[in-house]
């Protein structure tokens, strides 16, 4: 038994249409999302393989492959569950205002994410993401699917800017997809993604301590020899 499954989505194929093509939803999570469940679960298999041989000589390789395929897979099943049909528009509440807070308004944390997309060299994401230690919201940009996230922070909502995303559709105006994307968001979704991050971080918060002054032992008062550096005290 796998550890790893392709989840359904939760609306047809072309649910998402005319925004995200049948087309391009059917081979994006049947063929893509699939592969790198594939890849995560031959990833384990092969690790559990070289610690039973004791042979770690590729083991970088391996962790990299889990790293990759296992991120693609969390993002992919993130991105279905950010996209709902007849959906967009804006969210309410205290994520609406956490947002203004931290990008100044709507349109803001919008021409940021559709910019962090457009400008990955190479494949990658934006993520909207929550980060405990500020406790603010952040937009990142992920390479590939695992680096340069900000390491505590948690994604809310994320933007797939590979090419398998859009190019049957879009081709070369993936500007025109990065806008066309924002018609589909499920607020509802990113809220409670939202209203989950915000209790954890607990972990990271460490009280700044004073020295208990009462307690703490006294100090010898000040003599002349210890000016002197060659003296041994
Ligand atoms: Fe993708």
């Amino acid at each position: 038994m796998p550890t790893y499954t392709l989840p359904g989505l939760l609306y047809d194929y072309g649910a998402l249409e005319p925004h995200i093509s049948g087309k391009v939803m059917e081979l994006h999570h049947d063929k893509h999302h699939a592969s790198y469940v594939r890849g995560a679960n031959a990833a384990l298999d092969r690790l559990a393989e070289a610690r039973h041989e004791g042979q770690y000589d590729n083991i970088a390789a391996l962790e990299k492959a889990l790293s990759f395929n296992l991120s693609g897979h969390v993002l992919h099943s993130m991105f279905w569950r950010n996209m709902a049909p007849k959906a967009g528009g804006q969210p309410h509440g205290e994520l609406a205002s956490a947002i203004d807070n931290d990008f100044g308004d709507f349109e803001s944390l919008k021409k940021q994410m559709n910019a962090v997309a457009a400008s990955i060299m190479g494949s990658g994401w934006a993520a909207l993401i929550w980060e405990p230690l500020g406790k603010k919201l952040l937009v990142t940009q992920i390479y590939d699917h695992q680096s340069n996230l900000a390491q505590a922070g948690t994604p809310l909502l994320v933007l797939d800017a590979w090419e398998h995303a859009f190019y049957l559709q879009y081709q070369t105006r993936k500007a025109e997809y990065f806008d066309a994307v924002w018609n589909l968001w499920n607020w509802e979704d990113v809220t409670a993604r939202f209203n989950r991050a915000r209790g954890q971080g607990a972990e990271y918060e460490m009280p700044v301590q004073r020295a208990d002054r009462k307690n703490a032992p006294r100090r010898r008062p000040f003599r002349k020899e210890d000016l002197d550096i060659t003296a041994v005290h």
